[in-house]
Order: structure tokens, then C-alpha cells, then sequence
């Protein structure tokens, strides 16, 4: 961060105010309001940070007008295509790409690390069958607390490593477990030998009773999925991981906070309600209808799939994602899927709808994803628990910068209150 030694002025009941502003590698420059209560007793009001910026960070660049995203200065499309999950994952969490023995290492440590302690078990058999498997991560996860306390004192490096790694490795277990929980299906062990994505489809859809064997082409399609969702600067989840993490709450018990964050379907559920909003449409002839409802200002009804906080123009996961759908399908042989022909049609009349074109409203990641992850086999319940699996490596590196900067402070916001002024308590009897 650089400052431009421009100044931003600020006049208020006559007095003026010089506030720094401060330039990025990249990026609109940042008035620095971190002295205005202090000097002119007034705070910004800014609901939902649409305009502020709330940390230093140098991990992930998104250029919403471009319709660009850079994982540590390199574009996604290029990671997408020539880089795997787990190196992206390093790359995250180290800020440059590994060499071949730093990436030996680090597939090393991590496949060492994907197993659950034994008794994790019975704290899965403690949910209902039926629960969603989001609500068995946030309980899981948060419980890695309670079995790994050798890695939760945030002030040695090198336990807030070892929880990394151990995020990283065991997200995909928990969440091949809480979807074989809920199908009233064995847990499966991981297996050392696959690569990641391979591992995870490993112990989604193997049964004891018979082989099972992982299609090369989804595992590639899978780990793609991973390596899109791994980071996004500081959206909702990740900004709740930080929030959380800012008071010193160790790493299992922010990751638990970023998951029950990302569960809403403004932000990773989208992925589940896109999915069922195409089922619903049913067929081609009644997207009208549903184009016809996301237009009214006094229905809440929103197609999901359709827009961002941050992408004025295509989401450039989404770009990926549709080549990788295309793919899938074609190697599944799924051509006149019904969900799938709503799903191009929806597309194409957005993708020139005056009101979805005005607004800037481009089908994002999750119109998409779960195309591929139906095709794959994944019930819609499990949409979500993979995204999370996903952002991950994102909230914990996102994290560890946090821990790491000499700046930080707890987060607290400011609030521009409107409820009663000062009065005195009146008895029952007088109310
Ligand atoms: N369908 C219909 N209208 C929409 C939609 C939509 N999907 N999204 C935004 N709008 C309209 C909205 O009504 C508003 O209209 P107006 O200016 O007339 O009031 C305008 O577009 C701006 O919307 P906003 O709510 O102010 O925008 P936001 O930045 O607060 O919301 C969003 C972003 C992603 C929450 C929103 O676009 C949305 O709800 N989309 C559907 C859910 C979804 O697909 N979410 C996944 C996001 S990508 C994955 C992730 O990163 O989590």
C-alpha cells in the first residue's frame, strides 16, 4: 500500500479535514478514514461495505467491470488450465508458485493429514439422517477445536501452520462424510494414493461392497470446481472469517463461522437454489413467468445464478465452469436433460433482457456448478459443503494474513443509531 501523498478534503459544519489516500498495486486508490472519528467525532456509513475497504490484503484481485480475477496476481482462466487445486492452495497460501519439491511437500503433508480422528465418528452420528450437510460441517468443523489442540494457539507460527494444513486436508472428508451420513451409507476412509479431487469423489460415491473407480475426466472436472471457488477476496464468508478470527478465536472455530456465512443463498447456497429454481421452471415455456417475477419490484423472487456484489460483466469463473459443464455433460452423454435446456434458454434471454442487461446482471459461478455437480452424481444438499471445501484454502490463507499483520485490530463497526434516546425505567404497574 502506497501513499499517493494526494489528500482528500472533508468539509463539515466549516471546518476542513485532510484525510491520506492511499494507492494499491492495482485498483481504485482508498481514502484512509482511520483518523476522522478521532479529529471531526463523525463516522462513515456505509451498509453492506459497498464502498469500504476493510483490510490490507494481497492475496486476490478482482476487476469487476473486466470481469477479471487474479489469484495472487495470476488469472484464473490460466490456473484453470494449466495449474491443479492443491498447487493453487499453495500458491493462496504462500504467495508465489511452488517448485516441484515444494510441491512434493506440500501434497505430502496434506494427504497426511486427511483423516479424522477416530472418535469425530460419534460426533457425526450425534445429528439427525437428515440434516443438511452444511449444518453437519459448521457442527463438525467447529468441534475440530475439541480434538486438535495442539495447533489453536494463533501466536505460534507453527501451530497455525499445522491447522492449515489440517483445514485443508480434512474438509473434504467431512464433507464426503456428512453426504454419506445423510444417505445412510459407511463412512469412507481416504485414500492416500489419489490426488485430492480424486480422493473426494473417492468418498463420496465408493461403497464397501465393490470397486470403485474415479473417471480421470471428473476428477479433472471436480478439482476445476475447487480451484474456481478457492478465493474472492472479501466476500461475505471470508470477511466473517476475519471478523471472527480479529478476536482470537482459534482457526477451527472461524472456518465454522465462514461455512454457516456461506450458507445463505445470497451468497454459496445460490448454487443449491439455482439448481432448484431451473427444476422448478421445468420446462422451457415458463421462464417467461419467472423473468416476468425477478422483474417486480414487490416480488422477492430472484434468479438465482444471476449477478454480484463485485461483476458488472461476466463472471470469469463462470466462463470456466460453462466449458467444464459442456465437457462433463458431453462425457456423461447428457444431452436433452431437461433441467439443462431451461438452464441454456434462461441464459440466453437474460443474456439480452433489457432489465438483466441494463442492471448488469451476468449468470455468475453458481448458474453453472451445479449443472456439473448434478451430472456427476451430487444430490443438490452437497452443493454448498463443495464450495466450502473450496474457500477453504481461501479463509484460512485470508486468515493468516490477518494474524500476520502488525495493523490488525479486533473488527468493530460503527452503527448510525436510531432506536430510543435515554430514558428512565417505568414500573409494570405504571407501563
Ligand atoms: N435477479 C433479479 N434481479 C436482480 C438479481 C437477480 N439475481 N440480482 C440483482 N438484481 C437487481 C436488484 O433487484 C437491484 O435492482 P434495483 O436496482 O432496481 O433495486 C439491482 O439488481 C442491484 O442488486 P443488489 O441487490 O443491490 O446487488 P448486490 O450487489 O447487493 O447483490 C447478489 C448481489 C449476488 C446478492 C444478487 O445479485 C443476488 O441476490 N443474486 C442471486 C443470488 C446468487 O446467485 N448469488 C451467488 C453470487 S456468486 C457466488 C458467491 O460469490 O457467493
Amino acid at each position: 500500500m502506497a501513499d499517493t501523498k494526494r489528500t482528500a478534503t472533508l468539509t463539515l459544519d466549516g471546518k476542513t479535514y485532510e484525510l491520506p489516500v492511499l494507492s494499491p498495486t492495482v485498483g481504485p486508490d482508498v481514502i484512509d478514514i482511520r483518523k476522522l472519528y478521532g479529529q471531526a467525532d463523525v463516522f462513515t456509513y456505509d451498509p453492506g461495505f459497498t464502498s469500504t475497504a476493510a483490510c490490507e490484503s494481497a492475496i486476490t484481485y478482482i476487476d469487476g467491470d473486466k470481469g477479471e480475477l487474479l489469484y495472487r496476481g495470476y488469472p484464473i482462466d490460466q490456473l484453470a488450465e494449466k495449474s491443479h487445486y492443491l498447487e493453487v492452495c499453495y500458491l493462496l497460501l504462500n504467495g508465489e508458485l511452488p517448485t516441484r519439491q515444494q510441491m512434493e511437500d506440500f501434497e505430502y503433508r496434506i494427504t497426511r493429514h486427511t483423516m479424522l480422528h477416530e472418535q469425530i465418528q460419534y460426533f457425526f452420528r450425534g445429528f439427525r439422517r437428515d440434516a443438511h450437510p452444511m449444518a453437519t460441517m459448521v457442527g463438525v468443523v467447529g468441534a475440530l477445536s475439541s480434538f486438535y489442540h495442539d495447533s489453536l494457539d494463533i501466536n505460534d507460527p507453527w501451530q497455525r501452520e499445522v491447522a492449515s494444513m489440517r483445514l485443508i486436508a480434512k474438509l473434504p472428508t467431512i464433507a464426503a462424510w456428512a453426504y454419506k451420513y445423510s444417505i445412510g451409507q459407511p463412512f469412507v476412509y481416504p485414500r492416500n494414493e489419489l490426488s485430492y479431487a480424486e480422493n473426494f469423489l473417492h468418498m463420496c460415491f465408493s461403497v464397501p461392497a465393490e470397486p470403485y473407480h474415479v473417471e480421470p475426466a471428473l476428477a479433472k472436472a471436480m478439482d476445476r470446481i475447487f480451484t474456481l471457488h478457492a478465493d474472492h477476496e472479501q466476500n461475505a464468508s471470508t470477511s466473517t472469517v476475519r471478523l471472527a478470527g480479529s478476536s482470537g478465536a482459534n482457526p477451527f472455530a472461524c472456518i465454522a463461522a465462514g461455512i454457516a456465512c456461506l450458507w445463505g443463498p445470497a451468497h454459496g447456497g445460490a448454487n443449491q437454489a439455482c439448481l432448484e429454481m431451473l427444476r422448478e421452471i421445468g420446462s422451457v415455456d415458463r421462464i417467461p413467468e419467472f423473468i416476468a417475477r425477478a422483474k417486480d419490484k414487490n416480488d422477492p423472487f430472484r434468479l438465482m445464478g444471476f449477478g454480484h456484489r463485485v461483476y458488472k460483466n461476466f463472471d470469469p469463473r463462470a466462463k470456466v465452469m460453462k466449458e467444464s459443464a459442456d465437457e462433463v455433460l458431453e462425457l456423461l452423454g447428457i444431452h436433452n436433460n431437461p433441467t439443462l435446456q431451461v438452464a441454456k434458454e434462461l441464459e440466453r434471454i437474460a443474456l439480452h433482457d433489457e432489465y438483466f442487461v441494463s442492471k448488469k446482471l451476468y449468470p455468475n459461478v453458481d448458474f453453472y456448478s451445479g449443472i456439473i455437480l448434478e451430472a456427476m452424481g451430487f444430490p443438490t444438499s452437497m452443493f454448498t459443503p463443495i464450495f466450502a471445501l473450496s474457500r477453504t484454502v481461501g479463509w484460512i490463507s485470508q486468515w493468516k494474513e490477518m494474524i500476520g499483520d502488525p495493523t490488525g485490530k479486533i473488527g468493530r463497526p460503527r452503527q448510525l443509531y436510531t432506536g430510543a434516546t435515554f430514558r428512565d425505567y417505568v414500573d409494570v404497574d405504571a407501563r
